[in-house]
């Protein structure tokens, strides 16, 4: 016969304790301020006053939590091997002028146009403390076109405009094509969210498996404008790039 692992003096304190509430092991919380972000700590003179809390970083670490809960930034891979012109974009950020303040990944499936654009927004968010939002272009379009509501079409659209950073994932992707009666409705949301920021000149990222002479057939106005706003950063993962999904890809 196999022997109890657990003694009958575990088993009696146990029994003893069994109204005392379970501790619980919350993960994540700090230890220090319980979360709350803030310290109590006692100066020379023996007075106690509140800090960021040091153990944590606080304040600014649980708004920077916040901010990436908000952003819905697709899961990096652990490591990312990031594009030149990324690491530039993202570099010179603060630097670049409004109205020109654009980038555009295009490439074939898997040539890692999302990551590239995922990592911008992290590091836009950790770096510049920019409130930002990860879009899949598809969704919001399709949002904006079919909410019945118009209060709610317009909360989408200030939130697309407005928000300081946005990335807008696989640009045209899935698009009604021009004789669905869905087309101009989808049409309309995609001008709203890119001539919105275009006017406002707030910063963008495009991602798109489009060629871009797709998207200058698909409507040269806008078009034009990416290009404008873009200067120069529209990157594409040619015909050659790695299909990442396939690593053994040559
Ligand atoms: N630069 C990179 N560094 C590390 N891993 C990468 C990189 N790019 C892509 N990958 C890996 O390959 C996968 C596919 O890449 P990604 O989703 O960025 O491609 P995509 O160009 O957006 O493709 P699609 O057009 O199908 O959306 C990622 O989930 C990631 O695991
Ligand atoms: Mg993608
Ligand atoms: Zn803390």
């Amino acid at each position: 016969m196999e022997k109890l692992a657990v003694g009958i003096g575990q088993v009696r304190r146990a029994l003893a304790n069994r109204n005392v509430a379970p501790v619980v092991v919350q993960k994540n919380v700090c230890p220090t301020c319980d979360g709350t972000g803030v310290e109590l700590t006692t100066d020379e003179f023996g007075r106690t006053f509140s800090r960021s809390c040091a153990t944590c970083g606080g304040l600014d670490r649980i708004r920077e939590r916040a901010q990436f809960r908000a952003a819905k930034i697709p899961r990096l891979p652990e490591r990312v091997d990031v594009a030149p012109a990324a690491a530039r974009y993202v570099a010179d950020f603060k630097r670049l002028t409004p109205g020109s303040n654009w980038i555009l990944f295009s490439g074939r499936a898997g040539s890692g146009k999302t990551t590239n654009a995922a990592w911008i927004a992290t590091e836009i968010i950790t770096r510049y403390k920019l409130e930002t939002r990860f879009y899949p272009a598809y969704e919001i379009v399709r949002r904006i076109a079919t909410t019945k509501s118009a209060t709610e079409r317009d909360r989408l659209i200030d939130e697309a405009v407005s928000t300081p950073f946005v990335v807008l994932d696989d640009f045209l992707k899935i698009f009604p094509n021009k004789s669905s009666y869905q087309y101009s409705d989808f049409f309309e949301a995609t001008l709203e969210i890119v001539w919105g920021r275009y006017d406002a000149r707030r910063p963008l990222a495009i991602t798109t498996q489009r060629d871009f002479r797709f998207v200058a057939e698909f409507d040269a106005a806008l078009a034009g404008r990416i290009v404008e706003s873009c200067d120069g950063r529209i990157v594409s993962f040619g015909a050659d790039a790695k299909n990442w999904r396939l690593r053994d890809d040559p």
